[in-house]
């Protein structure tokens, strides 16, 4: 396997002082939030690995289990596919099962996340199918995504671009449409694109994937502070808020909030910032949108994309689609 990085990352101040001026912005809003993204450091990112493994977060044992049913069912619908687009491989472990069943062996794989060492980690995973060329993009998805296929629509049908994890469950709706434009503009017509996507299931099966027994979602949570503190100077009392998961039914999502215990004050040094909490007062820390089976061809269609084929189980949903 040949590696090569490409897309210069954002310094470390730059990065810094954007999530300064997030956790100034979002921090103050009504209701108080924290963007998810910002779970996702060295320990976050860890937390969320122990996440997948927890028998009651099904996501990822699932959508294996799909892919190594149906990878070659995927590729047979794909007969020309020279190059592959993963957005946030994650271990690289799905992606592995998938090109396993690749018939071309010599496919260039592009992996595109805003994390090196995802992206080191999700390198040495693949390192097991020696004839592939890997692409290594420390970028933001879209970004990632047109420095991979270049001139948009030059991968025409040989494209297709991998989105797996129910990632696209931490979109808000309208962000969801943009979103799914730019992979279609991005690709062109002929281009694919395989989805994974978590199903609205009962509420306590969903509770218990997002408020686990073992406290792993808990701490995934409250480390959105340990992170504040740690970079940007923060004084937050991490035991005086828990972790909450909520279903709310009428948005479909489960969402996470941090609760303050008490009432308190917490100060930001970088952004410079002090807040008054009241006791049981919000932060709201992620959406976790979930989607019925038969929502996603609409989705895909407002985009430009046709469903060309879906296999769910177990409340979850993988669909592959054609650019059109
Ligand atoms: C990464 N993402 C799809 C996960 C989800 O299910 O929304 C993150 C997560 N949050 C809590 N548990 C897992």
């Amino acid at each position: 396997m040949s590696m090569r990085h490409s897309v210069a990352s954002r310094p470390i101040e730059a990065s810094r002082a954007a999530f300064a001026e997030d956790v100034a912005f979002y921090l103050t809003e009504s209701p108080r939030q924290l963007p998810s993204r910002y779970l996702y450091d060295d320990l976050g990112s860890s937390l969320f690995e122990a996440i997948c493994r927890l028998p009651w977060y099904r996501v990822a044992k699932i959508e294996q289990a799909l892919l190594r049913a149906h990878a070659a069912s995927i590729f047979g619908r794909l007969p020309a596919i020279s190059t592959v687009v993963e957005l946030g491989p994650g271990s690289g472990e799905k992606l592995l099962t998938l090109m396993a069943a690749a018939p071309r062996p010599d496919v260039t794989v592009h992996l595109v996340d805003v994390s090196p060492a995802a992206l080191d980690q999700a390198a040495i995973g693949l390192a097991t199918l020696p004839s592939l060329t890997l692409v290594a993009h420390e970028s933001t998805y879209l970004e990632g995504l047109r420095a991979a296929l270049g001139r948009p629509g030059a991968a025409g049908g040989g494209a297709l671009v991998v989105f797996l994890g129910s990632n696209i469950g931490n979109f808000d709706p309208p962000a969801v449409d943009d979103f799914l434009q730019g992979v279609r503009d991005a690709l062109g017509a002929g281009g694919a694109l395989l989805l994974g996507t978590d199903l609205v299931k009962p509420e306590a099966d969903l509770l218990l994937a997002y408020d686990d027994p073992l406290g792993v979602t808990a701490a995934f949570n409250l480390n959105l502070l340990v992170r504040v503190n740690r970079e940007l100077g923060g004084d937050f009392d991490v035991r005086q808020f828990e972790h909450r998961a909520i279903w709310n039914a009428r948005e479909s999502r489960v969402e996470m909030h941090l609760v303050s215990r008490r009432p308190q004050r917490v100060q930001v040094k970088e952004p410079g910032i002090d807040i008054t909490f009241d006791a049981g007062e919000l932060i709201w820390t992620e959406s976790s949108y979930k989607y019925r089976a038969e929502d996603l061809a609409p989705l895909l269609a407002r985009a430009g994309f046709r469903l060309a084929g879906q296999w769910l189980e177990a409340g979850f949903a993988l669909t592959l689609a054609r650019a059109v």
